[in-house]
Formats: structure tokens, sequence, C-alpha cells
């Protein structure tokens, strides 16, 4: 006997013998089972045959109840497939009281299955988002591993809190209530499990820093964390972060790398995820439909999709930038919350989405920006004032990537870090990088579940990762 899936039967030729297990979708008529065990996005109908099963059985088949049917795959009878299971034998495996299961076969609303996000997989829609996730990942890894590149794994707790890239969560073991004290009154952190402060980290990106100058290519892909209290629908407290860096690679191959790298996962997904990226396409086009004509989307999702990989992103740098949106209707008209006035004002999500969709009508990728709005490891420019940085934009995301050439000169690093009052102590291990053969290099960190949303239409960050964490929630 062969145990496929529902995604490999679905495919099949009739089979004499299959067995499956799954999850009820609907039971209708006491006769058709559809059937899911998240191989696919498409249920199998299983037809039972309700005159030779046990009443008490067939009250059993209900929304949500795990099954396991043995039977012969036949062509289908019915419109809507091609195959069907005639069900021989049916076990209930676990059943589901159909008063209390959340996840009736209707329409729920995003807020609600947020709050049932244990289940909410169970939906066509959810389904579809997370094996896009998951396959997104995998091609995160297949792009590195066919480039030469080595996956490395960075600390997820650190010592060093330098980064800059934003609030970070403590982790300590001291006891809260009543921690020990130094002569001076403050917390005694040599006490604390690694004998000094630590956090969770907000990057990898220095310590990948370090293998990139032995390994040359290297990337991590893993979780990271800020205690930012942005609760935005772009904004998460914990994420997940893919941050390549190489070695003797300038800011224009940073540039390259991320755009053929961007292009090659949608692509991937595109290619494999065909139904599901079909599905919330058709899905988001429905909910255009019950929106007002200018507000509808001027492309659907797959059209964008394509679009992002077929073009070219627009290369523009930040001092132009400030030009375009300087003389922009919204500015002269004040319609932006903040008014651009002068070169070195920092870019706000409501300038970044004017360029990317009102501007541009493309991907965005700014370069060259002002060093004192950039961190402090970023490579500055002959121009004394501008740093080696860019931000890749994306329409309907914003910011989707963040990264820049590093600054590889050992006295112009230590100068800038002495101005913020980074500690050279600190990051001793840092600053030997540019004492022992220092070269070019640089990186990027792009925010995993921006992707996803961009690749699968969701406008709400906390949908695109199985259980969110933001401020006031941890649930799950
Ligand atoms: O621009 P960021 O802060 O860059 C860094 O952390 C660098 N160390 C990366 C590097 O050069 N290796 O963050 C990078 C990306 C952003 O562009 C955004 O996509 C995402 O991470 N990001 C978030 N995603 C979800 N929730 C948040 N709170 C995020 N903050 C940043």
């Amino acid at each position: 006997m062969k145990t496929l899936n529902i995604s490999q039967l679905l495919k099949s030729q009739p089979l004499e013998h299959v067995e499956i297990k799954g999850w009820v979708r609907t039971f209708r008529a006491n006769r058709f089972i559809a059937l899911n065990d998240g191989s696919s996005l498409h249920n199998i109908q299983c037809v039972v045959d309700f005159e030779n099963t046990d009443e008490s059985i067939l009250k059993r088949i209900t929304t949500g109840a795990a099954v396991s049917i043995t039977g012969e795959l036949i062509e289908s009878q019915g419109k809507g497939q091609n195959v069907e299971i005639n069900v021989k034998k049916l076990e209930i495996l676990g059943d589901s009281d159909p008063e209390t299961y959340p996840i009736q076969p209707k329409k729920h609303s995003f807020e609600f299955l947020r709050e049932n996000a244990h289940l909410r997989t169970r939906t066509n829609t959810f389904s579809a988002v997370m094996r896009l996730r998951s396959s997104l990942s995998f091609a995160v890894h297949k792009y590195f591993n066919d480039n030469g590149f080595n996956y490395m794994h960075t600390p997820i707790i650190t010592g060093s809190d330098a980064e800059g890239a934003g609030e970070m969560f403590r982790v300590s073991t001291l006891d809260q209530k009543n921690p020990p004290l130094t002569e001076s009154g403050e917390v005694d952190h040599s006490k604390n499990f690694f004998g000094k402060d630590t956090n969770l980290t907000v990057s990898g990106q220095l310590e990948a820093e370090t293998y990139a100058m032995s390994l040359g290519k290297v990337y991590t892909f893993g979780p990271t964390f800020r205690a930012e209290n942005s609760n935005t629908s772009r904004h998460l407290s914990e994420f997940w972060m893919i941050e390549p860096e190489v070695a003797f690679m300038d800011l224009a191959g940073n540039m390259d790398l991320a755009e053929d790298f961007m292009k090659s996962v949608i692509n991937y997904v595109l290619e494999h995820n065909k139904d599901d990226i079909e599905f919330l396409n058709n899905r988001l086009l429905d909910e255009d439909k019950t929106k007002p004509q200018a507000e509808r989307n001027e492309l659907s999702l797959i059209e964008k999709l394509n679009f992002v990989v077929e073009n070219n992103f627009k290369r523009v740098s930040y001092t132009e930038a400030i030009d375009i949106l300087r003389n922009s209707k919204p500015n002269k008209k004040k319609k932006f919350n903040y008014l651009i006035e002068e070169w070195g004002a920092d870019l706000q999500s409501e300038h970044e989405r004017f360029l990317v969709e009102k501007h541009f009508k493309c991907p965005v990728i700014l370069f060259d920006y002002p060093a004192n709005i950039k961190a402090f490891y970023m490579r500055l420019n002959e121009d004394g004032k501008t740093v080696r940085a860019m931000d890749i934009l994306f329409p309907g995301i914003g910011e989707i990537v963040g990264g820049s050439q590093r600054e590889e000169r050992l006295d112009v690093l230590k100068e800038k870090m002495a101005v913020l009052d980074i500690s050279e102590e600190e990051l001793w291990w840092y600053l030997d990088l540019r004492k022992y053969g220092t070269a070019v290099h640089s990186g990027f960190g792009l925010g995993f579940e921006r992707l996803v949303m961009f690749v699968t239409g969701m406008t709400n960050i906390r949908d695109v990762i199985p259980y969110p964490r933001t401020p006031q929630n941890a649930e799950f």
C-alpha cells in the first residue's frame, strides 16, 4: 500500500488501495467529506457509503475531526476534481465538537483568527501563507548555498549592545526583587549568569562580519529581538532576519546581491507554490471588488511579483530622493506629517512610500545617506558627510532591506565610536578585524516577515509569522 499525501493523490492516476489521514473541512449530505492534510490548498473528496456506515460514526464526521480513511482512488464522478476516494473503511482518530470548534466553514476575520492562531492554519488563507513562508525559507538557503555562502549561526544572547539597531530585551537570572548591588548602588551584573549584562540580539551582523573576514561569504538567518514600543502593522518584537556578509564586496556589489537574491527567492515561489499564490491572488482580487475604485490595487498580486522579478530596482541617492520629496505635491501642499525641508532629514515611511508607490512605481534602492542618521559601522564617503548605506523600499511594504559597506579603516572607525560614545573595550574583537587583514566588505539585513508580507499580499505582519510577539502580546 502506498502512503501518499493529498497533494500527491490529487495528481495521481487511479489506485486500488490508498490510506489517508487528515482533518475534515466539511461533510455534506452524509456522503461527501472534504478532507485536508495540510499538504495542499486543495481538499480531497472522500465519498462515504453511508448506507453501510454506522449512524454513530457518521455523526462524528464533523468539521475539524481527524480521520483515517482507506479506500480506492477513482476518477471523480462529480465536477471540481479529477479524482476522489471511494471510502472502504473510515476511522475517527479525534473528534471535534461542532458547537465549540472555532474554525467553522465560513469567512472569519483576521482578528478572530489571530486570537485562534493555534488553529488558523486550518484555513485556506493561513495554510497558504505558512506553506509560502516555509518555501521562502528554503529558497533563501538554496540561493546562498547555490552561490557559495556559508550558513553561520550567530549568537542569540549577546553581551554587546553597540549595534544600535534598537532597544533590547535584557537576559538575566538575577533576583528581580532583590538584585545584588555594587557599592555605588547599581545592579551588580558581575553576579549575573554570564558575569555581565546580556541581552537578546537585535542583529547578527557584527558577528557575521567576523566570519566574512575569514570564510569570505556568509549569511545568517535567525530570530532577532527589538523592544521598541512600535505597534504598527510592519513591526514585530521578535522577527527573523537574513543577513549576508561578504568580504571584498563594495556597496554596488551589495545592491547587486540584494536585488539578485530577492528576485531569485520570489521566482522560486512563483514556480513552486503556484496554487497557494493563485489562491492569495484571487483572495485579494475579491477583496478589491469590495473597495472603492481609488483604493483598489493597480496590479494583482501575481502581476506585482512578476513585475519585481522582471524589472530593475531603481537606484537613487539620498540626495536625489530629498530633491524629489522636497518638490513633491504632498510636501508643497503640506500633506506629509513630516515636511521635508532640508538635506539631512530622516525619511519617514510616508516619504518612502511616496517614492516607491507614487513617484517611481517600482522597488527603489536608496543609497549614500547622511552619516549622522545611520549606524556607526557604515563606510564614510569621501565627502565626509554621507555613508555607503542602502535601504531597499518595496511597494506596500516600505523598507524591506537595510545594509551598507562597512567601515574598514581602523582610525576612522575609532573616531566614529568615540563621537558616539561606543566602548572600544566592548568591541575589541570588532576592531581586531580592522587591525589584522582589514578589507572592504559589505552586507545587508532583510526582514523575513516583510518579504513574506510582500509575497503573500498580507497587510499585517502578525499574519505572516505563526505566533507574533508584539507589545503587550506573547500568547501561545
Ligand atoms: O535596518 P535594520 O535595523 O538593519 C540591521 O539590523 C543591520 N544590522 C542589517 C545588516 O546590515 N546586516 O533591519 C534590517 C531589516 C529592515 O529593513 C526590516 O525589513 C527588518 O529588518 N526589520 C523589522 N522587521 C519586523 N519588525 C521589526 N521591528 C523590524 N525592524 C527591522
